[in-house]
């Protein structure tokens, strides 16, 4: 339960995978919701489902993060409804499929804007409040990719990822005395919309199926380790072994494990 009173989360990208999950915890865990996404039918769908199963209140916010301007909208809104968030969910995000002079510039950009700018923006501006109440949660849904080595296309993925998990260590150190927590969570293949809206889904559905986790557990284990104040939760065995190796064995061997195995979760060619 959250303690003391009722406390609210914000979780971004809540319209389906990971960050519909992240919604069900945190409100079985007694948190009132506001979701945000582009879609408001699932955001809708969602809430109800919600409300319904755990009599939270939830709240919605349709909002594209490659939007410079989204937000501070979101904020605003927030604070014209007098709803202070107490958790942050920074989870919306994305693959782009190409080798990076493939994908038109504009792609990049807004890429940058959803999986680096908007998340850091939205810590920037919920934080001030969290450390006035005395209690924070911010959790940045990274990846294993931004621990492995890096392969060709999808070729600003990893770098996001990697930016999310040291920004988060970052972020973490400011906070040993604020009741702010900050972690990065670290998944792997997980179970969402993620490699269809990538165009990833024939190749990585020939995975073993020991590499796949489902959403919920994921979720379960990210709210768990910033419930604890975890810097870096990485989700599940398999992928704290895969880091394991990123980490103990020299670059040029995992380097080279990681371009061999590409092709089996990368797609390169989208002409
Ligand atoms: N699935 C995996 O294997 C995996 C592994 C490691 C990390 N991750 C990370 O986990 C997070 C969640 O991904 P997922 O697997 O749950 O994928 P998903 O099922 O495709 O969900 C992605 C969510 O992000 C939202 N989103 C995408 N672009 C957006 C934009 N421009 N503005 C606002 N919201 C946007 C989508 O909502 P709308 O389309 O309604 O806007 C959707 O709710 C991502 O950060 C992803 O990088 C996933």
């Amino acid at each position: 339960m959250a303690d003391k009173k009722t406390r609210t989360a914000l979780v971004t990208g809540a319209s389906a995978g990971i960050g519909a999950a992240f919604a069900r915890v945190f409100a079985q865990n007694g948190f009132n919701l506001v979701l945000s996404a582009r879609r408001l039918t699932q955001l809708e769908m969602l809430a109800l489902e919600l409300e319904t199963a755990y009599g939270v209140k939830t709240h919605i916010i349709v909002a594209d993060l490659a939007d410079p301007n989204a937000p501070q909208r979101i904020f605003d809104d927030l604070e014209e409804e007098g709803i202070a968030i107490d958790a942050l969910v920074n989870n919306a995000g994305y693959g782009v499929p190409g080798l990076y002079r493939q994908v038109k510039w504009e792609t990049h950009r807004d890429f940058i804007q959803v999986m680096i700018t908007s998340p850091a923006h939205l810590a920037h501006l919920f934080e001030p409040g969290m450390v006035e109440r005395g209690y924070g949660r911010i959790l940045n849904v990274a990846s294993l990719a931004g621990i492995i080595p890096p392969s060709a296309g999808h070729t600003q993925y990893g770098a996001a990822k990697a930016f999310m998990i040291r920004f988060s260590q970052a972020h973490a150190l400011e906070h040993k005395e604020t009741g702010v927590h900050i972690t990065a969570l670290c998944p792997g293949f997980t179970y969402s919309e993620f490699h269809d809206v990538s165009g990833a889904r024939k190749i990585v559905s020939k995975l073993p199926k020991l590499m796949w986790m489902e959403a919920d557990e994921v979720a379960q284990q990210g709210f768990e380790a910033v419930m604890r104040g975890d810097p870096v939760c990485i989700n599940g065995r398999v992928n704290r072994f895969i880091a394991l190796l990123a980490k103990y064995l020299p670059d040029w061997l995992t380097t080279r494990i990681v371009r061999s195995q590409s092709s089996k979760f990368r797609v390169t060619d989208v002409k």
